[in-house]
């Protein structure tokens, strides 16, 4: 089959490689029909996960048809169309049991669960096409996939719902849902969104739909500042005025009640702290570059509340530990317990009440999709989705 494989830094090509196929009871097939390029791709893209090896398959963001079923799978049915969360969770463990399906023990087998074990101290659970730290499967930027657990994950979509509609139920719309909901929303409340990406943007229409008073959203991109406002929120460019001034004056002088970062590891921006990141995460002395996320600590209000969806790997320098604690702000963070929240937004986008749909800004082919990475990476303000059709010709797809 074909499929986006990974072969070193801003080096991503389509492949011909074996088709997967069953291997343990429990296992699907997925034909693929529609996968997405995420911003936690770009990380990889940026080569700033380690355990990448050449040759891997890429994405985490997919649906398709069953096309095979192992015998310990008496859920799931040949034909059927599914959407797959990125999360590979075994459904039976403590952490499965308490829903807490990002930490799933089963999922990520020893020889590389001992590799995340020594950096976090306990092993990472697995997750599709993204290095060897989270188990090493095969994404499904692809045109078949194997599904592990695939009695636990999968959520079945109705005939006649279009993929575009349900497509990020895989991995964005839980992740900024579960980004609000970490946000403890009280009536009245304002939410500050720090990054207008996918993740920020599914946030922002996450809080209102939980019931914030107010949104502000902070990016440096005209186009998706403006899809922002689309969704109801106040705007802030970074690039234009100072951030914690402008929440001060737009909060009364309090700050918002609850900041989520939707941007990660790798902030933007000029700053001195960031320009100080970038110098020691070029020789390695850290890996992340936190900027958003110091800058939201120090804006959120006294007694607020922070929810960080944004991925981090490893270790930062000039944390502002002091104010974290001296303003008794909460902290929530996680990779996001998919298979929790799929069949309550499953029924949130059937009756109209979340549209996903106007992410998608590009709509390519398998084999168009190096292209689609190079969009995503270099062109993010009007790129903001980039959705890929493995079932489809180059020339038939726009
Ligand atoms: N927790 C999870 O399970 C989970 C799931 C999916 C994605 N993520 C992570 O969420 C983050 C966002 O993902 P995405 O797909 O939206 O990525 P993205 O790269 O498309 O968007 C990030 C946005 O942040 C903005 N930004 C950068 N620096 C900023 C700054 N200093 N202040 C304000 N905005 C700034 C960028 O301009 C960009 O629009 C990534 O780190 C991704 O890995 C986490
Ligand atoms: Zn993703
Ligand atoms: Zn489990």
């Amino acid at each position: 089959m074909r499929a986006l494989t990974w072969h070193g830094k801003h080096d991503v090509r389509v492949d011909s490689v074996p088709d997967p196929r069953i291997v343990n009871p429990r296992d699907a097939i997925v034909e693929i029909t529609s996968t997405a390029i995420c911003g936690s791709d770009l990380h990889l893209y940026d080569h700033y996960i380690p355990t990448l090896k050449a040759g891997d398959i890429l994405g985490h963001e997919f649906m398709g048809i069953v096309a095979e079923v192992g015998p310990g799978n008496r859920k799931l049915k040949v034909g059927q169309r599914v959407v797959v969360p990125f999360v590979i969770a075994c459904g039976q463990c403590f952490f499965c049991q308490k829903q807490q399906y990002s930490a799933c023990d089963n999922s990520n087998p020893a020889e590389t669960a001992d590799m995340s074990e020594t950096l976090y101290g306990y092993p990472m659970t697995g997750a599709f096409g993204y290095a060897h730290l989270t188990g090493g499967y095969a994404g499904g930027q692809a045109e078949y996939v194997r599904v592990p657990f695939s009695d636990v994950g999968p959520i079945v979509i109705p005939d006649g719902v279009e993929d575009e509609r349900v497509l990020f139920l895989s991995d964005i719309l839980p992740t900024g849902w579960m980004a609000a909901l970490n946000c403890d929303i009280e009536p009245g409340d304002t939410v500050a969104v720090w990054g207008c990406g996918p993740v920020g943007l599914f946030a922002i229409q996450s809080a209102f739909v939980q019931g914030a008073h107010r949104v502000i959203a902070i990016d440096h991109y005209p186009h998706r500042l403006d899809l922002a406002k689309e969704l109801g929120a106040e705007v802030i460019n970074y690039e234009e005025v100072h951030v914690r001034e402008a929440l001060v004056e737009m909060t009364g002088g309090l700050g918002p009640d609850a900041c989520i970062d939707a941007v990660g590891m790798e902030s933007h921006g000029v700053t001195p702290d960031n320009l100080y990141d970038h110098a020691k995460a070029a020789v390695a002395l850290v890996t992340d570059r936190p900027h958003a996320l110091r800058q939201l600590i120090l804006a959120c209000r006294k007694g607020g509340r922070i929810s960080v969806p944004g991925v981090y790997g490893g270790v930062v320098d000039k944390f502002p530990l002091g104010a974290l604690m001296e303003k008794g702000l909460q902290v929530k963070t996680g990779q996001t317990h998919v298979q929790r929240f799929s069949h309550e937004l499953l029924k949130l986008i059937l009756e109209d009440k979340i549209d996903t749909t106007f992410l998608i800004s590009h709509r390519m082919s398998l084999e168009e999709a190096p292209q689609g990475y190079k969009l995503f990476k270099e062109r993010q303000n009007e790129t903001t989705k980039v959705v890929l059709k493995p079932k489809q010709a180059p020339a038939s797809v726009h």
